[in-house]
């Protein structure tokens, strides 16, 4: 394989056309092919790229390395096992798929082929987020007991496609949506958990799919996490996360980027506030708008997915397939508990 990895991207839509530009704007990457049912659509993307009709003939192209998939979720099982059979490493856009039995296919098809398949949850690259994970992990706020994590959008008033709304497609409401990144932040704090219990309703939109989900998670360690996602965040997209210790808190939240680390000398002791504040990120967001934000976390993500796939050293932040399987599994294991009132036991991973 070259230097560099010679990317195809799958959709170059809303989400594919920031991958595309944070492609070209990767010294590790190229972007070499594009596919979309909307021509048009995939050139203005990636005008320098080679333009596939069919997603099919991109997946078997013999100049592309590795693939990204950001079509609607039905697509990513059949997509990400082809380009695992024909040798690719696939990074493929959240929900990782509608079903836990579709992700756990695509990951045997890239454990059968020794290719690497990540999920997009770039989220762990908000730079708030790195520094809440980052001094979690350090043990400076001492032994994580519990984490809090909200996530909000204004539903249909924010959909683009029906499809986004659509069951079938999603394999569910805002939990599957933009839930799945705080169940993916949740999971990155406070590790594996073993049980969850939920709620999952629709008062609002009555979509057929939750507009609200509330999901406790219990660690075999009794680590506690609560999650809520939302389609009825009605000052606009936004999301924390936090971090509770017994010798202090991190808190990450977005939008505007902003963090704080409380840290205690022991329970209850004398504390020290830190408060940061990402004006960088603040003012570009302004004038450029969320996308730039993204694309930045997509180019640190690239990174670290091109070392993953030539077995060097990278951030550790990655978002393996097995992440993408649990945070499938930690959505339905709520719906299950709301239709049951009972506690979930999530299965061991594949
Ligand atoms: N990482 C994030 O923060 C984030 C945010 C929003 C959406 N997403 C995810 O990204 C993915 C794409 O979402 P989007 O908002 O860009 O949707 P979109 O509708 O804007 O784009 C999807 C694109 O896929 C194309 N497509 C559909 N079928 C195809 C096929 N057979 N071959 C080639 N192209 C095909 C469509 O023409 C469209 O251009 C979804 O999985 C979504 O959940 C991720």
């Amino acid at each position: 394989m070259s230097e560099v990895m010679r990317f195809g991207l799958i959709g170059a839509g809303a989400i594919g056309k920031i991958r595309a530009d944070a492609l070209t704007k990767s010294n590790s990457c190229e972007l070499v092919a594009v596919s979309d049912l909307d021509g048009a659509r995939a050139r203005s993307a990636a005008p320098e790229a080679i333009y596939y009709a069919d997603a099919n003939e991109l997946v078997a192209a013999k100049d592309v390395d590795a693939i990204i998939i950001s079509t609607p979720p039905p697509l990513h099982e059949p997509l990400a096992v082809a380009a695992a059979s024909a040798g690719k490493h696939v990074l493929v856009e959240k929900p990782m798929a509608a079903t836990p039995d579709a992700c756990e296919r695509m990951i045997l098809a890239a454990r059968k082929a020794g290719t690497l398949l990540t999920v997009g949850y770039n989220h762990r690259y908000f730079d708030a987020l790195k520094l809440v994970r980052d001094v979690v992990a350090s043990g400076d706020i001492g032994t994580l007991s519990h984490v809090r994590a909200y996530t909000g959008h204004s539903g249909l008033a924010e959909f683009k496609a029906p499809w986004m709304y659509d069951k079938e497609v999603m394999g569910g409401g805002a939990l599957m949506d933009n839930g799945t990144h705080v169940i993916d932040l949740v999971r990155y704090m406070i590790g594996d958990p073993t049980e969850v219990f939920g709620f999952a309703t629709n008062k609002v939109w009555k979509l057929g799919v939750e507009d609200e989900g509330i999901a406790l998670l219990r660690t075999a360690e009794g680590t506690t996490a609560s999650i809520e996602a939302s389609w009825h965040e009605w000052r606009g997209y936004r999301f924390h996360i936090e971090a509770y210790g017994d010798r202090g808190l991190a808190r990450a939240y977005y939008a505007p980027m902003m963090a704080t680390v409380v840290k205690l000398d022991k329970p209850g002791g004398s504390k020290s506030v830190q408060r940061h504040f990402y004006p960088k990120a603040i003012l570009r967001e302004k004038v450029k708008g969320w996308q730039s934000t993204v694309i930045q976390t997509f180019v640190e993500e690239l990174a670290d997915f091109v070392a993953a796939a030539n077995g060097k050293p990278h951030s550790g932040r990655l978002a393996v397939a097995a992440d993408g399987l649990r945070a499938v599994q930690i959505a339905q294991a709520t719906y299950a508990s709301e239709a049951t009132r009972d506690c979930v036991k999530l299965p061991a991973l594949p």
